[in-house]
């Protein structure tokens, strides 16, 4: 097939373009060939990106975007010191990990002078599902049991064992039949949960209900292997659990003979400003016994680890079975991710993250004040959340509402993106590099999105607190950013981690 416009410059930069088809041609053969249910972004209006820099990415015509969104680009996007690294260990060796490799090993060693002493064993695979598939073999093999507890909302990975433990996929289809070792515990969320913030120990109340969970799993003769989740659930939407809660959780998960596997794929590696790992925010006195990384790690190379105790390491080895991964901890990805974790402290920064994460959130707050429509603005550095409500008495979700906002801001070059079970909360997770002018930007655009969608809604803040009813006075799509809307309920998803299963499934 004859290529287009193969010799495309970018306008802006000179640089060549990427771009080897038209974006129509692009479209055509994706449709084609690629599985339908690998969605898009903005699929009735597809952005064609083909190159990126920092906080930035471009289309084929060179326009500029603003990624608010990209928590893999984690130092910035194509970092020249990254892209560096890999280009030279590329030069000079990749292969497996049975040969010794200083790689390897140096990688390992400051990986784990970033964690608490008792991790300190690491297994490299080569992504996030990958990683915590892994942390549940090492969980069920260390402890000889089989239930796993898990969070509302929860998204863990896309294979089969992962798609039991995340309820995110498969909570609003009818026909799916949850694993019968898998048990749901609610999500430790305080502004919709089931214990809010006017709670007076919402963090022993959503502990105790792991503990009843784990009464009644006893109560049939089963024994908990472990409790998973994020150290701050994204997908689940933005939640930030209260203080206190892993540490109780994790007395009752133990006393129960289990493990507690802190999922770090979205949050890890400085993003939360004050700590270099999320779960770090619940207190020094909490150690998970597995962590699991992915995303950021090799920003934007497919690598990723898990990392956990020498006795559960040792318990694993003692299976007899041989851990290979023909990828994971190759130099190249560990040249990758040394360079990483050097841009991180050279150019410091989760420092930046701390900051400007707390600038972008004080905005927010002060958005909050004049809209009504925002419900709750919620955030550790930059890991920002912010939930729209038409009632903010009842918590109406303004799911639709939320999309409008992703929308008019693709319109304006600003990649944003909204989820959580109603998909009403705008997650904010920018590149570490992420300036205020950035925050700044993004808020004003913001701003006049609220003030015009709110106008429309005759929404004003003294009569917010009964607007439940009222409707969109104009008409807002039907579908935005691959989420498709019937009844209230999402059927389809297109961000993010993908589509949900269809079928009905038995397992184990
Ligand atoms: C919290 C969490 N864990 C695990 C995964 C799976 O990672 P991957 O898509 O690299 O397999 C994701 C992906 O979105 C995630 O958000």
């Amino acid at each position: 097939m004859k290529p287009v416009c193969q010799s495309a410059r970018t306008a802006d930069s000179g640089r060549m373009s990427a771009e080897i088809l038209e974006k129509k041609k692009t479209l055509d053969l994706r449709k084609k060939h690629i599985g339908p249910s690998c969605k898009i972004f903005f699929s009735h209006d597809p952005i064609k990106i083909v190159r990126a820099r920092g906080q930035y990415m471009y289309d084929e015509k060179g326009q500029r975007y603003l990624d608010c969104i990209n928590n893999v680009a984690h130092v910035g996007h194509c970092h020249p010191d990254v892209v560096k690294a890999g280009a030279e260990q590329m030069e000079l060796l990749n292969t497996n990990s049975r040969f010794l490799h200083d790689n390897l090993v140096l990688y390992a060693q400051r990986l784990q002078a970033t964690l608490p002493n008792k991790l300190s064993v690491c297994y490299f695979v080569n992504s996030g599902s990958e990683a915590n598939d892994l942390a549940l073999r090492l969980a069920l093999q260390y402890t000889g049991h089989k239930d796993i507890i898990t969070l509302e909302n929860a998204y863990h990975g896309h294979v089969s064992s992962l798609i039991d433990i995340s309820p995110y996929k498969f909570h609003h289809l009818s026909d799916v039949e949850q694993n019968q070792f898998v048990h749901v515990a609610p999500s430790p969320d305080v502004y919709r949960g089931k214990y809010r913030a006017d709670h007076p120990n919402p963090a022993k109340a959503y502990a105790d209900d792991v503990k009843d969970i784990i009464g009644r799993v006893h109560e049939k003769g089963g024994k908990i292997a472990a409790f998973t989740a994020e150290s701050l659930q994204s997908c689940g939407g933005q939640v930030i659990p209260p203080p206190g809660y892993f540490q109780q959780v994790a007395e009752h998960v133990r006393q129960a003979g289990g493990v507690f596997i802190a999922d770090e794929v979205q949050v890890g590696f400085g993003r939360v400003g004050t700590h270099f790992w999320a779960f770090q925010l619940q207190g020094a006195d909490f150690v998970p016994d597995i962590v699991t990384m992915g995303k950021p790690i090799g920003n934007g190379h497919p690598m990723s680890c898990v990392v956990t105790t020498k006795e559960v390491a040792e318990a694993f080895a003692l299976s007899g079975m041989e851990y290979f991964n023909t990828f994971g901890g190759n130099p190249v990805s560990c040249a990758i991710g040394l360079a990483v974790l050097d841009v991180i402290v050279k150019e410091d920064l989760q420092g930046n993250a701390l900051r400007v994460g707390q600038y972008l959130t004080e905005l927010l707050e002060k958005q909050k004040e004049k809209h009504p429509l925002i419900g709750d603005v919620r955030g550790r550095g930059l890991f920002v959340g912010m939930e729209l409500v038409k009632d903010r008495l009842k918590l109406t979700p303004a799911t639709a509402e939320a999309q409008e906002v992703i929308y008019k801001l693709k319109e304006q070059y600003i990649l944003l993106s909204a989820d959580g079970p109603h998909r009403n909360v705008l997650k904010f997770k920018p590149p570490l590099c992420f300036t205020s002018e950035d925050a700044d930007l993004v808020v004003e655009k913001i701003d006049h999105i609220l003030t015009e969608l709110e106008e429309a809604l005759g929404l004003k803040l003294h009569n917010t607190l009964n607007a439940e009813n009222d409707s969109i006075k104009r008409k807002l799509p039907a579908e935005e950013n691959g989420h498709q809307y019937h009844s209230g309920l999402i059927l389809n998803r297109g961000s993010g981690p993908g589509v949900p299963q269809q079928t009905k499934r038995h397992r184990r």
